[in-house]
């Protein structure tokens, strides 16, 4: 239904001078549309949204500052997130995504605390003295699998980044069952305690290696992704809202094929697989910028994709060891020649948007406030990185792997060798 001013304003018994201010202070909440001769028509949204200012104004007497800063938390407005105040649970913070995470919203946004929540004490205490001591940062042993230890750890946590896995694919394979403990339970145990402790958001960090999975990594994160998206559909009035982010390789993160080029160099000759094989590269910064951007605006049940360069393994090769003898070792079991970030039957439902791609999820629990401007992609679109527009060259590979020359490098490797 479309509502002109005067029926909003006798529908909720308020003068239409009101209607009028009260669109004018909450442009992000109220969103009329507009007639072809540029009259405003309010929808059902905008509707409720109007009898919910009523009621916070009216009845619960907050000033009308305050109640732009409830209705900017509320999921899928779009406005930008104000972190200032907040207390956040990062699982996996001390893990390379983690870290970064903390530097940038410590930084920039001055959160009230973030809790790392991780089992290792070493890598916490190293990472306590990498950051002097912030107090903002606190610092939680636990194991995503304990969901007890969960719930006392989220107890007055505004938002949730869930980036725990078990993430080394021959790690996975080896030992199964420790990975759905950790990927598939350790999900469920996020659900459990964010709905118990009713925070606002979660988003979990997945993986291109969750589309049509190869390994059992990948299944496991598929699994965690249907289990997070689809937990929208118990927050009920709890009002929690889950949603996902998936990107393709950080670039030189833990165990990631720089690090593995670079000690291969030293030896004089580097291992490649196929020489066909292409991969996705995303940087920290901008996993980081995903996550932040995701929580901006989520309703809940997205996963959001960053529009992200592919690289050919032989460039990066060339980029890191131009010098060496390469050997082909063909491909290991559960290695895929090119990732996707969206599969086949997920492109129905993905849409680009503000830089990335977002596959909405099939079933939607409520009313879209956000994505009015989205742009539908052809039924059958896939984002593999083979497909991609976008490719990085050997020089910016290089540029990335080697940030003060190459040269220099090799004059440390000769120091080494
Ligand atoms: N790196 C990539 O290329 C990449 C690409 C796409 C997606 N991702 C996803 O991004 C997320 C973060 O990856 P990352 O590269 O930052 O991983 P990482 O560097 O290996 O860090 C993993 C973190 O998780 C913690 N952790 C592992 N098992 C845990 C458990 N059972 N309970 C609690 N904490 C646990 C680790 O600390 P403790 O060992 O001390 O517990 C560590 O802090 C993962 O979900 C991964 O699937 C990564």
């Amino acid at each position: 239904m479309k509502y002109r001013i005067k029926e909003v304003s006798e529908r909720l018994a308020l003068p239409v001078s009101t209607i009028r201010h009260w669109q004018s202070q909450f442009p992000n909440a109220i969103k009329p549309l507009r007639t072809v001769g540029g009259q405003r028509r309010y929808t059902d949204a905008d509707l409720r949204t109007f009898k919910e200012i009523k009621v916070l104004v009216y009845e619960k007497k907050l000033t009308i500052s305050e109640v732009r800063s409830q209705l900017n938390e509320r999921p899928g407005n779009g406005a930008e997130v104000d972190w200032s105040g907040k207390t956040i649970l990062l699982t996996g913070g001390t893990g390379s995504f983690g870290k970064h995470f903390c530097k940038v919203l410590l930084e920039k946004h001055n959160p009230k605390a973030i809790r790392v929540y991780s089992r290792d004490e070493l890598k916490q205490f190293e990472m306590r003295q990498e950051f002097n001591d912030d107090p903002r940062l606190r610092f939680f042993i636990g194991d995503v699998r304990d969901g007890n230890r969960l719930r006392r750890a989220m107890e007055g946590v505004d938002f949730v980044v869930h980036a725990a896995a078990m993430k080394q694919v021959p790690a996975c394979e080896y030992n199964p069952l420790e990975a759905v403990k950790t990927n598939v339970h350790g999900a469920v145990n996020i659900i459990d305690a964010a709905l118990d402790t009713k925070v606002s958001k979660v988003v979990a960090l997945s993986t291109d290696k969750a589309v049509n999975p190869a390994n059992l990594y990948g299944a496991t994160k598929l699994c965690s992704d249907k289990l997070i998206t689809q937990a929208n559909a118990y927050s009920g009035d709890k009002g929690t809202r889950f949603a996902c982010v998936r990107y393709g390789n950080v670039i030189g993160s833990r165990g990631s094929v720089i690090p593995l080029f670079k000690k291969q160099r030293k030896t004089g000759s580097i291992t490649i697989t196929d020489d066909r094989m292409t991969r996705f590269w995303i940087c920290l910064d901008d996993a980081v910028k995903l996550v932040l951007n995701a929580f901006r605006y989520m309703e809940g049940g997205e996963i959001f994709v960053p529009r992200i360069p592919s690289m050919r393994i032989t460039d990066l090769a060339k980029a890191i060891a131009p010098e060496c003898e390469v050997k082909h070792i063909g491909i290991r079991p559960g290695e895929k020649l090119h990732e996707a970030l969206t599969g086949e039957d997920e492109g129905r439902h993905t849409v680009a948007y503000k830089g990335m791609y977002v596959i909405m999820p099939a079933s939607s629990w409520w009313e879209r406030r956000n994505y009015i401007d989205a742009k539908k992609l052809p039924p059958d679109f896939v984002y593999t990185s083979d497909n991609n527009e976008d490719w990085m060259s050997v020089e910016e590979l290089r540029a990335i792997a080697y940030p003060n020359g190459i040269e220099e490098s090799a004059a440390n490797l000769k120091l080494v060798s």
